[in-house]
């Protein structure tokens, strides 16, 4: 395998940079959901454990410039309460006062650099800026699989600086349960697919079409493919510029034998902001928007992942955030969780947004941590943070 995993290095005495994805809610300076600081939590440990010390570095946000609202400085509270040692938060990421942050670190010690994209140096894959964010440290490990679709300074360019790198536990195994999804999966195989736009998905329909058995379809994008079948959808969301691609679609999977399932029926609303007259009907009447998978559907999909020996899921089947426009994704959600003898992966992003956080999600084999990386990883590309760890 050319990713080696953090077990293949010796740490003892080392200064360990470990690229981290902290890129975490923040509402009013308090953590809304910690889950990516707890998913890296195990590789840390094991830096500290092998005695060596922890230079966590990540990003926070798309800031425009140096502002506190971008600090990383409620990760590092909520990393010293988890780890149970002091993790101080260095000034900066890279510069002569965190060099010496850095060089003061004994076996067992951790720091937290501050957001990598205070400097736009990050995002341009600087080089400069890459050798710099190295200097002090002696290896690399990667656990940013959330970052790993993006070709910047940390999560690529830094790599090259450094003889000994490799994959921390988190990105390992996101590695492994998404390669296990498009390498060749345990059929029968079935991908759930929702969220608003056929678009976001074309290239995962793609790539998997070929390696999988069925495709349930939920979600706004269920929308454009009713109506490129000619099938009324009233005033619901629909990509009038993807109707042609939405009927290729439908016609390669059928070409291909693939069993390409659309809702038949739908919870449906005067408006998103109208949940009130939300009802259930097989036919969106004129003036109304679909909103949610009905009911009837809901059962047609637990019914089709019967006897599924893999089946993965990317995007909500409803409207999630809204009460009213949940019960399908949570429904369908429930019943996969309980599923015995198959692997599920589930999506980052909405869908992990939408399920994680019930109590059966732990029946998933896989919340991914992941949102567009998980997205072009399924879609069968590269991502740069895991060619940069290549030897
Ligand atoms: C994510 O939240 O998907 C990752 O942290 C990447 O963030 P970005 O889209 O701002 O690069």
């Amino acid at each position: 395998m050319p990713i080696r995993p953090i077990t293949s290095l010796k740490l003892a005495g080392k200064r360990v940079l470990v690229r981290c994805d902290f890129n975490v809610p923040i509402h009013d300076g308090r953590i809304a959901d910690p889950t990516r600081i707890e998913a890296t939590l195990e590789t840390i440990r094991y830096v500290l454990k092998e005695g060596g010390s922890a230079v966590m570095c990540s990003h926070l946000g798309r800031p425009k410039e140096r502002t506190p609202e971008f600090s990383l400085k409620p990760v590092a509270e909520r990393l010293s309460a988890e780890l149970g040692i002091k993790v101080p938060l260095a000034p900066d990421c890279i510069g002569d006062v965190t060099g010496r942050m850095v060089s003061a670190l004994k076996p067992g010690e951790a720091l937290l650099l501050e957001n990598l994209r205070f400097h736009a140096e990050e995002e341009a894959n600087n080089r400069d800026f890459a050798h710099e964010l190295a200097r002090g440290k002696d290896v690399y490990v990667n656990d940013a699989f959330g970052a790993a679709h993006r070709a910047h300074a940390s999560t690529a360019g830094v790599a090259q600086f450094f003889s000994e790198r490799a994959a921390g536990f988190l990105m390992m195994r996101e590695i492994e349960a998404l390669s296990s999804v498009v390498n060749d999966p345990p059929r029968p195989a079935v991908a759930i697919l929702g969220g608003a736009k056929v678009s976001d998905k074309i290239g995962v329909i793609r790539h998997l079409l070929p390696k999988l058995d069925r495709f349930l379809i939920g979600g706004a994008m269920a929308y454009t493919f009713l109506k490129a079948r000619g099938t009324p959808v009233g005033r619901s969301r629909v990509e009038e510029d993807k109707l042609g691609l939405a009927n290729e679609l439908l016609e390669a999977a059928k070409k291909q034998g693939v069993d390409f399932v659309l809702p038949v029926d739908h919870v449906v609303a005067e408006a998103l902001d109208k949940p009130e007259t939300a009802t259930v009907v097989s036919e969106i009447p004129a003036g109304m928007m679909g909103l949610d998978i009905g009911p009837r559907t809901a059962d047609d999909f637990i019914a089709r992942l019967a006897g599924a020996k893999t089946v993965v899921w990317n995007g909500p089947l409803g409207v999630f955030e809204n009460e009213a426009f949940a019960k399908g994704t949570l429904k369908v959600g429930e019943a996969l969780a309980g599923l015995s003898g198959v692997k599920s992966v589930i999506g980052g992003g909405d869908t992990a947004a939408a399920v994680a956080h019930q109590p059966w999600s732990r029946g998933f084999t896989h919340i991914s941590t992941g949102g567009g990386a998980t997205l072009e990883y399924l879609e069968g590309r590269e991502l740069p943070g895991v060619k940069a760890l290549d030897y």
